[in-house]
């Protein structure tokens, strides 16, 4: 199904049954790995809001929740700044980590956001992405290990992804169709 967010030209890409399924399996892998650890799931904001919600119901080991926000874009392109516009509100010293984001593109929001926790000396980080774009990451990040979908070079919304500030209500993720496709 198309549909247009502000005169731009969108198609489904992932479906939310689809988005939800793969959660499940996260889930999974997350009580095995953090089990008697009581880990805190950092949800970085906008962005991650719906994916956080749906993740931490499939988490039934005892665990924390807390937000950072940051701001980088500008529409769909990257304005190469980033600013803290909510910074940590609680002490992650000795604690593990699962920074959890909607979307890794370019990486450097992930490297802002990293240098900001290890300055808490946690005992462990982790990072947990429900969408990684692995041809636009500027190098590599060890501590991606929980991946949703790797997903082409295509700017997305929905899901709590926006585009301009809209579309993050929508429940499925919706991919820009390029001019040449319309
Ligand atoms: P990075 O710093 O380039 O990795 O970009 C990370 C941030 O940019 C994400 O947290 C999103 O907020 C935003 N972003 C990157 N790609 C997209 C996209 O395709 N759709 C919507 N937001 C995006
Ligand atoms: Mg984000």
């Amino acid at each position: 199904m198309r549909i247009e967010i502000d005169e731009k030209v969108f198609d489904v890409m992932l479906e939310y049954e689809q988005i939800k399924k793969r959660i499940r399996l996260i889930g999974i892998q997350l009580n095995v790995d953090f089990e008697n650890r009581i880990p805190v799931f950092v949800g970085v904001l906008n962005g991650s809001f719906i994916f956080l919600a749906d993740l931490i119901k499939e988490i039934d080991i005892s665990s924390e929740v807390t937000f950072v926000k940051v701001s980088s874009y500008d529409g769909e392109k990257s304005t190469g700044k980033i600013k803290k516009e909510i910074g940590l509100q609680m002490s992650l010293k000795d604690r593990d980590v699962v920074i959890v984001e909607d979307i890794v593109d370019s990486g450097e929001t992930l490297r802002y956001i990293l240098d900001m926790i290890r300055a808490e000396e946690p005992a462990s980080i982790n990072v947990c992405t429900l969408l990684l774009k692995p041809k636009s990451l500027k190098t590599n990040f060890e501590e991606i290990c929980y991946v949703g979908f790797e997903i082409p070079n295509e700017f997305v919304v929905g899901y709590g992804l926006d585009y301009n500030g809209l579309g993050r209500n929508l429940k499925d993720i919706y991919r820009a169709v390029p001019k040449s496709e319309l």
